[in-house]
């Protein structure tokens, strides 16, 4: 008798306890009151995302902001500089293309376009990313290859299909117009343009590109209404159950880090190894830098080839856990055969979990920041 009650007693604990690891913050077993309530806690208290072991994530958080003191005089000259240089066509060949005509301030600094468009027209392989908050990258370009925004410049500059510029030739160039002369030496006190001097000013002026203040930051800053039901619940799929935040972490939604998404094409014409072709290590083969994704839902198309022109495609690849290409033998043997990133799982969301969590990332757009279009010097 005292055995049979006390096996009662076991089952009954264990039913008690299989009832309360069920309660695991999954939005369709919680409600939306809780989900408010646990979410208006600082962020350290919000339940743990789910995030594979391997990974040392940062908590989602407050949008940061630039580290250039505009307060300085010294320094505001040079973002003034700068930014003159960036919008300036004569730092083309064809004296037609400045830096913003592929990232305009209108457009949250990207353009629009599936692949970039420069030099007689001649068409990019890769999307233009966004410039806000890029002094946060710690490599530049889908493929990482440039490893600071002073050596990134050079790049577009003399690209023939972007800028298509000598750079023995630019600072000659900008060296006869007396404006630029007088500009130079009012910032550096030199009375000589360099290529170093230019891709410095460029590089401090994009460090004061930023994005504003989202409804996302407004709710971490206590204003608890700034988020609607949907987007809280899109924020806990975000972190929890979509397994998004094994990639896009932090206060800007990236690990700045490289991965491979199954978008290399490859064995096919636009075939794009990625990170590979900076590295030159078989194991980068397909990898791509994680975007942020502050005002992502203004800059599609998206993926580094603009590929994807739909959110609701962009869903459902992630909700299959992209593709997995099918390969011949001979490819399966090749050591730059490109591998999706284990992270990436069917998440088998429904389709109103879907909605919630877009709805979650158009929590995070803002008006691009302001900027006064400079005049440029004659
Ligand atoms: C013809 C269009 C075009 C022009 C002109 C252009 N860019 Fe870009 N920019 C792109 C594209 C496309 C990429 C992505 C290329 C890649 O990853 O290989 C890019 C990438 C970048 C990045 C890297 C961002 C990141 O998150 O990694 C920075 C910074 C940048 N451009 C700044 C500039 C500056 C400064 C100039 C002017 C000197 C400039 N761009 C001119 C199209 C352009
Ligand atoms: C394994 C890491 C990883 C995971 C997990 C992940 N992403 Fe990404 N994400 C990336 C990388 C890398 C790219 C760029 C890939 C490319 O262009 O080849 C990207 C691109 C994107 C883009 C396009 C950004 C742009 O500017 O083009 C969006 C939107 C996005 N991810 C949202 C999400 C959402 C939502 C989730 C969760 C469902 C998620 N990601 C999960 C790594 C990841």
């Amino acid at each position: 008798m005292n055995r049979v009650l006390i096996g009662l007693a076991i089952c009954l604990c264990f039913l008690l306890f299989l009832s309360f690891k069920s309660v695991n913050f999954s939005s369709n077993e919680i409600s939306i009151d809780s989900l408010r309530a646990i979410y208006s806690k600082p962020s350290n208290q919000w339940p743990k995302p789910t995030i594979d072991k391997v990974i040392i994530y940062e908590e989602l958080g407050a949008l940061p902001s630039s580290p250039i003191n505009l307060n300085d005089d010294s320094v505001r000259k040079i973002v003034e500089l700068g930014k003159t240089l960036f919008f300036d066509p004569r730092l083309s060949g064809s004296g037609k293309i400045s830096c913003s005509t592929c990232h305009l301030p209108n457009l949250n600094w990207t353009d629009g376009l599936k692949v970039s468009v420069g030099h007689k027209k001649a068409e990019n392989t890769r999307n233009s990313p966004s410039i806000e908050n890029v002094w946060f990258a710690k490599k530049l370009f889908w493929d990482g290859r440039a490893n600071s925004l002073e050596e990134q410049a050079q790049f577009p500059l003399t690209s023939e299909i972007e800028m298509h510029q000598d750079m023995k030739v630019l600072p000659k160039k900008l060296n006869k117009i007396k404006g630029y002369k007088k500009l130079f030496a009012d910032t550096y006190g030199v009375g000589k343009i360099t290529n170093e001097l230019i891709f410095n000013s460029l590089a401090i002026f994009q460090k004061t590109v930023v994005s504003t203040k989202t409804p996302f930051d407004l709710f971490l800053e206590g204003d608890k209404n700034s988020l609607t039901n949907q987007q809280l619940e899109g924020l806990h799929l975000f972190r929890t159950k979509a397994r998004c935040m094994n990639c896009h972490y932090g206060p800007l939604f990236t690990d700045n880090e490289f991965h491979n998404l199954g978008l290399a094409n490859y064995g096919k014409v636009n075939q794009d190894l990625g990170l590979y072709n900076a590295t030159k290590n078989p194991k980068d083969s397909g990898k791509f830098k994680t975007p942020g994704l502050r005002n992502v839902m203004q800059t599609g198309p998206w993926f580094h080839d603009g590929s994807v022109k739909s959110i609701d495609s962009l869903m459902a690849l992630y909700n299959m856990g992209m593709l997995v290409p099918s390969y011949t033998l001979a490819q399966l043997e090749d050591p730059l055969l490109p591998k999706n990133d284990r992270l990436l799982r069917g998440i088998m969301l429904s389709k109103k979990e879907i909605n919630a969590l877009v709805s979650f990332l158009n929590s995070l757009s803002s008006k691009p920041m302001e900027v006064q279009i400079p005049k440029l010097p004659n």
